[in-house]
């Protein structure tokens, strides 16, 4: 558990981390980056933590790796690489840096140690977790092959070590129809989300898809109805879903892909209206760049990745607390189902 007020008094003993409109000003290529969506005040309030992340990053040779839903002061100020999960867990592996910095869930952060064993992963609050990955344990996965024997089992990467240790093979949201289809095996075992691998069923008909009973309580909360009268109400917007939302509302959708695949399509498309159908961060995150695109809501926020923050990644940074260790045997076998998917992927061209 966080003990947030001796954080705080440690940070500032050793920080000068008061808001600061000069500094601000003097880091002002960073704020454009954001400026549609974050205003001055909050920049101000900002910039100590930005700049004093940045300089100890050099300090101890680190690199931040930040998701897609990260909020824009981290995405924007401190991350050296954006992206989805995919991207992310193919870039920890390219890294030279000694520390990564997973500013994004503790699956993620996991992914990225199971890659890269020796180097030193950090996750600024060890209680950002996730729906999918609580959602089921290394026993689901053995109790899914006894009722489906013979079939390959993909996993989803939002998932403990243990879990991906216990599957064939692991997929994200940008891969999973594709890796799917690719299994030599007409039944195939998705876990643990439900609702991705509905969506996979429709996209692979020649494949047989099972599925775990999981789901994300961000996305879960979306409905087809909602998604009709927001169209009935806003003419002309583009609605865009991520897979992990139930299949009627990915059917009611213009678009659906992984958090990457939403920002490509909205970067080519630059459509007037759209609304994002997933977490809240990922309009802000590209607002400034698609100043054409209005993003209209409403949009749900992640409870555990919100958990990120500035204040948490300094403290983790400064006190190299957050450290992600996952047993060397688990490891092993969890790096064999996500490195599969990285081959297959590249394979595939995706
Ligand atoms: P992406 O792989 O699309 O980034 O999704 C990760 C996630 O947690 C979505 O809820
Ligand atoms: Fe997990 Fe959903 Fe949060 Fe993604 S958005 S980390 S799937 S709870």
């Amino acid at each position: 558990m966080f003990d947030l007020p001796a954080q705080r008094a440690y940070l500032s003993d050793k920080y000068d981390l008061a808001p600061s409109p000069e500094l601000a000003a003097s880091m002002d290529d960073i704020y454009q980056r954001m400026a549609r969506v974050v205003s001055p005040v909050d920049w101000a309030i900002y910039a100590p933590y930005v700049k004093a992340i940045n300089d100890l990053k050099a300090e101890r040779n680190a690199v931040i790796l930040g998701h897609n839903y990260m909020t824009p002061e981290i995405f924007h100020g401190i991350s050296d690489f954006g992206g989805d999960s995919l991207q992310l867990a193919i870039k920890a592996t390219e890294v030279k840096e000694d520390v990564i910095v997973q500013c994004g869930v503790h699956f993620m952060a996991e992914t990225s140690k199971i890659l890269s064993p020796n180097k030193t992963v950090l996750i600024p609050d060890m209680e950002a977790g996730c729906s999918l990955a609580e959602s089921i344990t290394a026993e689901g996965i053995a109790e899914m092959r006894k009722q489906y024997p013979g079939a390959p089992v993909v996993t989803y990467v939002n998932t403990t070590a243990e879990v991906k240790a216990a599957s064939d093979i692991c997929c994200t949201s940008s891969n999973a129809a594709q890796i799917v289809a690719a299994q030599d095996s007409h039944t195939v075992i998705m876990t643990p989300d439900q609702y991705l691998a509905q969506n996979v069923a429709r996209d692979v008909p020649q494949k047989n898809v099972v599925w775990w009973e999981g789901s994300c309580i961000v996305h879960e909360q979306y409905s087809a109805s909602d998604l009709r009268d927001f169209r009935e109400w806003n003419p002309g917007t583009r609605l865009i879903a991520h897979p992990e939302c139930p299949p009627d509302v990915v059917a009611e959708a213009d678009f659906s892909g992984s958090t990457s695949g939403i920002i490509k399509y909205v970067t080519d498309e630059k459509p007037e209206k759209a609304l994002l159908i997933t977490e809240c961060s990922m309009a802000s995150n590209i607002a400034d760049e698609l100043p054409e695109v209005d993003f209209v809501g409403p949009c749900n926020m992640c409870p555990y990745m919100k958990k990120i923050t500035l204040e948490k990644v300094l403290y983790s940074l400064d006190t190299m607390t957050g450290q992600v260790e996952v047993d060397a045997d688990v490891a092993e076998k969890a790096r064999l189902s996500v490195q599969r998917m990285i081959d297959l992927s590249r394979q595939l061209g995706l």
